[in-house]
């Protein structure tokens, strides 16, 4: 017998309905089903669609889960789900599932932060998060830098985006290009073809001495020379396009995080979210921290999505610390701010 908790993992922020079982930083199993194809022809995630889908999809998505982990219910130590920050009706069908979970198998309950659990997730795949870390938190409604002493308890904001997230940058060109949502995935793969160099796009506040970001006047840059060349007649250059946004968004992504861990004197970055699983983020963030001595940290592209596995391997970490759990009373905060870790 292990003494690491074994912990259910619930996740219904977004569109994913998310359920993953861990034990310790082991990962037993990670089900999730997507309502995107729902909301694709929207552009964007329908809120009461997704709340919808989670409802349908979240008990056979939790069995399966179970029955890819070989565990049984009762087994389970503990019951984590995303509090917050997301949608609220969609937060509402996880937090409503684990509040009846754990009081049907009299478990305990914690009520976790989506944005600390992009960040825990990495210890199922690079083992104890080290202390401190400073974290590079990239989705599609953040885009964050953090000092992380401790992924279960202290969270300190260094930076933030002043106006859109990364993530809806890449969602935003993505249809000036014509392609589906979510933009990152097609951005990333046209990408390829492209060379990140053909257009200077603007890397606002690059040099502003802040750790903060601005991505919605890259967004509009595009836009603009796109239909400057569509008003000349011009075909529109779709792979260099795409490649020399990606180029500006993971310089200054990369950019700041290496200056954030310089300042800080922190020598370990992890980087989270969605939009981690951007290949040139990827590639640019190994040179930048290699070139910087800085040991770098990043979930293979599964696990920076949306997941249950992420809420679980955060939820194991909270257990494992020996702190409270959450009353059964507590709400879904869809503006969770990111230094709340653990709802109580
Ligand atoms: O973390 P996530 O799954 O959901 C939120 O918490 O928001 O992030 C979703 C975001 C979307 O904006 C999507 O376009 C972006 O992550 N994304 C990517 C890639 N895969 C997903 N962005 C760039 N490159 C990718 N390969
Ligand atoms: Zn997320």
């Amino acid at each position: 017998m292990s003494d690491e908790p074994l912990v259910l993992g619930i996740e219904t922020s977004c569109d994913e309905t998310g359920a993953g079982i861990v034990r310790g930083r082991t990962l037993l199993a990670d089900e999730i089903a997507s309502s995107m194809d729902q909301h694709a022809r929207f552009g964007g995630v329908v809120p009461e669609v997704a709340s919808r889908a989670h409802l349908e999809a979240m008990v056979p998505v939790i069995d399966g889960a179970f029955a890819k982990a070989g565990v049984k219910p009762a087994d389970i130590d503990a019951i984590a789900v995303t509090a917050g920050p997301g949608l609220a009706g969609a937060l509402m069908v996880g937090v409503a599932a684990a509040k009846a979970y754990a009081y049907a198998l009299g478990k305990p309950l914690y009520g976790v932060n989506h944005l600390a659990a992009h960040v825990a997730v990495d210890q199922l795949e690079h083992g104890p998060l080290p202390a401190p870390c400073v974290a590079l938190l990239v989705s599609g409604g953040h885009s964050s830098l953090l000092l992380v002493p401790d992924v279960t308890g202290t969270v300190v904001p260094l930076g933030a985006t002043i106006d859109d997230a990364a993530g809806e940058a890449y969602d935003k060109v993505a249809r000036v290009l014509g392609m589906p949502f979510p933009g990152g995935p097609p951005i990333d793969r046209a990408a390829r073809e492209g060379d990140g160099a053909a257009i200077k796009f603007p890397r606002a506040k690059l040099h502003d001495g802040t750790l903060d970001f601005s991505f919605a006047g890259l967004k509009t840059a595009v836009a603009r020379w796109v239909e400057a060349r569509q008003d000349a007649g011009q075909p529109v250059p779709v792979a260099d396009v795409a490649a020399s946004f990606q180029e500006a968004v993971a310089d200054v992504l990369t950019r700041k995080a290496v200056a954030a861990c310089t300042a800080q004197g922190v020598t370990d970055l992890v980087v989270g979210g969605g939009v981690a699983a951007n290949s040139r983020l990827r590639a640019l963030a190994a040179d930048r921290c290699a070139a910087a001595g800085i040991r770098l940290r990043v979930p293979r592209p599964g696990l920076c999505t949306d997941n249950g596995a992420m809420v679980a391997a955060l939820g194991a970490s909270i257990v494992s610390a020996g702190l409270p759990p959450s009353p059964l009373d507590i709400p879904a905060d869809s503006s969770l701010p990111v230094t709340e870790v653990l709802v109580r």
